[in-house]
């Protein structure tokens, strides 16, 4: 099943990251850690094999390819002999990559991207392409009428202001292009009426929202133990510290905003009251792609005894999402191929922020993962 894998935000760090670690799987030049559909209760034969994923994509800036793999090797995020090994195929991705359009009105700018992603998947043959979002995070938008009406929406489209944020026009390109959308940051992408109704259209899935891989991951399986052993959290304060573009773009007030909310979803969730303390982002240049994040809980037991834990991660961003971005591509592929269509809830296990999910513990997420890459492996299996 030859797949697609299309990044809005195909220079930065996760993107590339994705792609140097796609092509030097399908090299063998590297094992498959952080992969969770390599694990043996997810793997089988309806998932695209590394081989088959060809990738393209979108961005406004036009560093290449090969120099942003080199700076990531020289922070220390991935070996720089992968970067030499793999740098003439990441000269063929640098040809498939298309700069983010930007001439006309919204309606325009959206088309040139389903011309983009069609000829794409006509020039290499694909099956199916999915789109995915590594881009900067954006602020929440203004509402606007015509994002809970996909007639009004596709009105308001042909007028000269913007009415979507850019990851929900990629969205709207991509389902109108026949393809799936995954978005793994917390931006709206397809989060919006008018975006579920032109999937339910076009019958196409999309998955989302906001890569779970440091912080919130430790919330998704500390809360559940809290919750199970019935003590009482009366307070969960976390300062997460980072660098790299991600944290540059954070350090925007408003950017943030849409960052914290969905990390602080987890607890209380999770738990059924949300106890005191916040969750905050702080750009630190010095840290680059490392991110630290510091978290003080403190909890009752029994009598009202007060205990307390704290933990500090330190995890290398980019190397902890791109293996998660090629397991998404690799599933969604699959259900895509299986006929699925509407929110992937089956893949919450992946997000912080999971789009129409019951839960945010993360072993319970991983049964419903488990039972979901099952049936679309029997699908398959003659
Ligand atoms: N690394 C993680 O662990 C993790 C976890 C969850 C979510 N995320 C999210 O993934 C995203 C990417 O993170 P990163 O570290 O690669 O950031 P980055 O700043 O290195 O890369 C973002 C890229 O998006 C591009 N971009 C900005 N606006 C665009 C647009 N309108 N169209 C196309 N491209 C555009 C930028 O030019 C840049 O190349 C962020 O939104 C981040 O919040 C990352």
């Amino acid at each position: 099943m030859r797949t697609g894998v299309w990044l809005v935000g195909a220079r930065g760090s996760v993107a590339t990251t994705s792609v140097v670690g796609g092509l030097a799987l399908r090299a063998g030049l590297t094992a498959p850690t952080g992969c969770v559909t390599e694990l043996p209760d997810l793997r089988g034969p309806a998932l695209p094999g590394f081989a088959d994923l060809v990738f393209g994509g979108h961005d406004v800036v036009a560093t290449p390819l090969t120099k942003r793999a080199e700076a990531l090797a020289a922070a220390g995020v991935l070996p720089a002999r992968l970067a030499d090994a793999v740098a003439p195929d990441l000269a063929a991705v640098e040809a498939a990559l298309r700069p983010a359009p930007t001439e006309g009105g919204q309606g325009e700018r959206i088309a040139a991207v389903v011309r983009d992603l069609t000829e794409f998947r006509t020039r290499h043959g694909l099956d199916r392409v999915v789109v995915v979002n590594v881009a900067a995070t954006e602020p929440a938008p203004a509402p606007h009428p015509a994002h809970s009406d996909l007639a009004a929406l596709r009105d308001a489209l042909t007028g000269p202001a913007d009415v979507l944020p850019p990851s929900s026009g990629y969205a709207y390109a991509a389902f109108t292009a026949g393809c799936p959308y995954v978005d793994f940051t917390p931006s709206t992408g397809a989060r919006l009426p008018a975006l579920a109704a032109l999937a339910a259209e076009r019958e196409l899935p999309y998955a989302g929202h906001d890569g779970k891989t440091g912080e919130t991951l430790l919330k998704s399986v500390l809360a559940p133990m809290f919750a199970m052993r019935h003590l009482a959290v009366r307070s969960w304060s976390g300062t997460n510290l980072l660098g790299g573009g991600d944290g540059a773009t954070l350090a925007d007030p408003a950017a943030n905003a849409a960052k914290v909310g969905s990390k602080q979803r987890v607890l209380a969730e999770t738990l059924g009251y949300l106890p005191q303390g916040h969750t905050r982002i702080e750009y630190v240049e010095e840290l680059g792609d490392f991110k630290t994040a510091w978290d003080l809980v403190t909890f009752a037991g029994f009598l009202g005894t007060g205990m307390r834990m704290e933990f500090t991660w330190h995890g290398c961003d980019s190397a902890l999402a791109a293996p998660l971005v090629l397991d998404l591509a690799r599933l969604t592929a699959a259900a895509h191929a299986a006929g699925r269509h509407g929110p992937l809830t089956e893949l919450a296990f992946f997000f912080k922020d999971p789009l129409g999910a019951t839960g945010h513990a993360l072993g319970e997420q991983w049964t419903v993962l488990r039972e979901f890459a099952a049936g679309l492996h029997a699908r398959v299996t003659p």
